[in-house]
């Protein structure tokens, strides 16, 4: 647990490193080491939305006429998604926020949290919107064993590491990994099959939900890898080639749990997506992650560059101005501000 005050703390300066730092406490944006988590918050800021604002009248009256393969889609993907984020929200401030010591990634942690609560609330919103079964979706995962195995999978990581890492420092790193597979990989079969609802013309205001939601999912993407590389700068001799190995095996498991899931969600036929298609687009978005950490491919065969995508139309669906901003180079340019317009996305 880091300390909220350190005297010893270096006149200039918030902090002398991102963990074991000795920091002020004082949030001095004017002496930031890590300028880049000022520029990410910045965007976090820009990217302001809320869920009331999107309108679902009209999704609430597809939804009684879906295919019942699409409505098992449907309550599937966002009982998942609704766990995955009520757990991200006490993830953040209870089991990495403590051992970061860095005020500028303190605050953009904060961020994230709130934003995963307002995820939350968004499908609160999608629920009430349109369903008859708003309890049959939160209580899914004590009946559904795909589900269910899908979430353990994701809390014990969560919990084992996370009661780990105020005094291990490598289990500081897999935590960071674990969040670029929950954040990275894990949530991309649920927005993948409601984009494929929206291309038949279904549930737009859901989809539109769920394009706010993966915005912000990629500055939590940055704001984690952005960490994780700061990490191991400060501290090489934590990637062992052993760490290195178990590491892998984290986003092997990922993977290999993602394809299971989106398999079962799509199984019943969905409009634009197979299982195979599932399969290949989950490896392509583990490459994605992994060459941000390592520069290498888990899956060369697949690609990682928003070309190689296996599902041609997913990024026309979520691509959204400069997500892709390299935190360490550059400054963001271009502050959205939280709009509904389409041609933003
Ligand atoms: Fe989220
Ligand atoms: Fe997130």
């Amino acid at each position: 647990m880091k300390k909220l005050f350190d005297k010893d703390c270096p006149v200039g300066v918030t902090t002398t490193s991102l963990l074991h730092g000795k920091t002020s406490g004082v949030i001095n944006l004017n002496g930031l080491k890590y300028p880049w988590a000022y520029n990410l918050w910045e965007q976090m800021l820009g990217n302001t939305w809320f869920p009331k604002e999107v309108g679902l009248t009209a999704d609430s009256k597809e939804y009684h006429v879906l295919l019942p393969s699409e409505k098992n889609l449907y309550d599937k993907v966002l009982a998942q998604l609704i766990f995955m984020d009520g757990v991200q929200t006490n993830n953040t401030q209870d089991h990495v926020n403590p051992w970061i010591t860095a005020p500028e990634i303190n605050m953009c942690l904060a961020r994230q949290a709130m934003e995963e609560a307002l995820h939350s609330q968004s499908y609160a919103v999608m629920v009430d919107s349109i369903s008859i079964n708003t309890s049959a979706i939160y209580e899914m995962w004590r009946q559904d064993s795909e589900l269910f195995e899908k979430n353990n999978y994701i809390v014990s990581i969560y919990e084992k590491y996370g009661a780990l890492a105020p005094s291990d420092d490598v289990a500081k790193l897999y935590m960071l990994v674990a969040n670029q597979c929950l954040e990275g990989i894990f949530f991309y079969s649920g927005f993948a099959a409601m984009y494929s609802l929206a291309r038949n013309g279904k549930m737009l205001g859901s989809s539109q939900m769920i394009k706010f939601i993966q915005r912000d999912e990629v500055t939590h993407l940055s704001l984690f890898k952005n960490i994780f590389l700061s990490s191991v700068a400060e501290y090489p001799h934590l990637l062992t080639p052993e760490v290195k190995e178990n590491i892998k095996k984290i986003f092997l498991d990922a993977v290999a749990l993602e394809v299971k899931w989106g398999k079962y969600i799509t199984r019943e036929g969905v409009f634009g997506l197979s299982g195979d298609l599932i399969e290949l687009f989950i490896k392509f978005l583990a490459n994605e992650r992994y060459f941000d950490l390592f520069g290498e491919l888990l899956y060369p065969e697949v690609g990682y560059q928003v070309k190689d995508c296996p599902i041609k139309w997913f990024h026309s669906y979520s691509k959204f101005n400069d997500q892709r901003t390299n935190f360490f180079e550059g400054n963001v340019v271009n502050y959205s501000k939280g709009s509904l317009d389409l041609d933003n996305f």
